[in-house]
């Protein structure tokens, strides 16, 4: 029996602003309903990643496919259209908008029909009730937590197949770190595929089937996340962090 295609496999990639290259020789997989882990200092270059493989930030050479297909080059709004959607680091939330239509815009041009809409929106408002009991405050009056359940809402508003976080704990007390981390475990019991770059180490580890570790543009190693969390040489060298922290 044919051995099923990787959701998501990244060849080879390169990327750059302008004419600095920030990161060569990208390749990484993530099949159906995994976790899979980028982790690795700032600046090693993994928002880049992420956001190259949706089409927002250019590919300066490599390939992707997408459950066997060649995607290479593929938008952002094709991205989405086939199940692949970004949480951006930062959230990008319209705090000038109500909670509710920041959801909404999640859903637009997925092609999504209103019925389907509407079925998401409810999950999601179950899934994060402050969202519904706050449907009608504007965004940017938020806390910050809550306004990471919007940006994680949003992204789920698109139906996503495979969710791609960039840090969705950045910034946030200790309490509300741990309220991601049920939601992203939440988000893999439902079936998604995830992707998830995070400061968070031992957290994002033990929640990842496996990791990349990236520095400055390469990734240097990757593994069975489990190996990789009981790595103290590897987590000192490369991220600087105290392996029991
Ligand atoms: N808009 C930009 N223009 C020019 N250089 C950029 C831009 N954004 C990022 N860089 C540079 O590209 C490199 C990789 O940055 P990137 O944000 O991808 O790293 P990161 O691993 O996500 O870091 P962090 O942990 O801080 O989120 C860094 O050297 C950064 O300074
Ligand atoms: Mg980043």
């Amino acid at each position: 029996m044919a051995a099923e295609p990787m959701m998501l496999e990244v060849k080879d990639l390169s990327l750059a602003y302008g004419r600095r290259i920030v990161a060569e020789h990208i390749s990484m997989t993530v099949g159906a309903r995994e976790c899979v882990a980028l982790v690795g200092a700032n600046g090693a270059g993994k928002s880049t990643v992420l956001k190259s493989m949706v089409g927002i930030h250019p590919q300066g050479g490599g390939s992707i496919s997408y459950l066997g297909r060649d995607v290479t080059g593929w938008s952002s709004a094709a991205a989405v259209r086939s199940g692949v959607t970004l949480c951006p680091e930062g959230r990008h939330l319209f705090p000038g908008m109500s909670v509710r239509d920041n959801l909404l815009l999640g859903s637009v041009k997925t092609g999504a029909s209103r019925a389907e809409t509407r079925a998401r929106l409810s999950e999601i408002e179950d899934l994060f009730p402050v969202l519904s009991e706050r449907k009608n405050q504007l965004a940017g009056t938020l806390s910050g937590g809550q306004q990471q359940m919007v940006a994680i809402g949003r992204a789920l508003m698109s139906g996503p197949s495979l969710l791609i976080l960039d840090e969705p704990s950045l910034g946030l007390a200790p309490l509300l770190v741990e309220r991601v981390f049920d939601i992203v475990t939440t988000i893999l019991k439902k079936g998604c595929a995830v992707l998830i770059a995070e400061q968070n180490v031992q957290a994002t580890l033990a929640i990842a089937n496996r990791a990349y570790v990236m520095e400055a543009g390469r990734i240097v190693a990757s593994g069975e996340a489990s190996q990789l969390r009981t790595d103290p040489a590897l987590l000192s060298a490369f991220m600087g962090i105290d392996a029991g922290s």
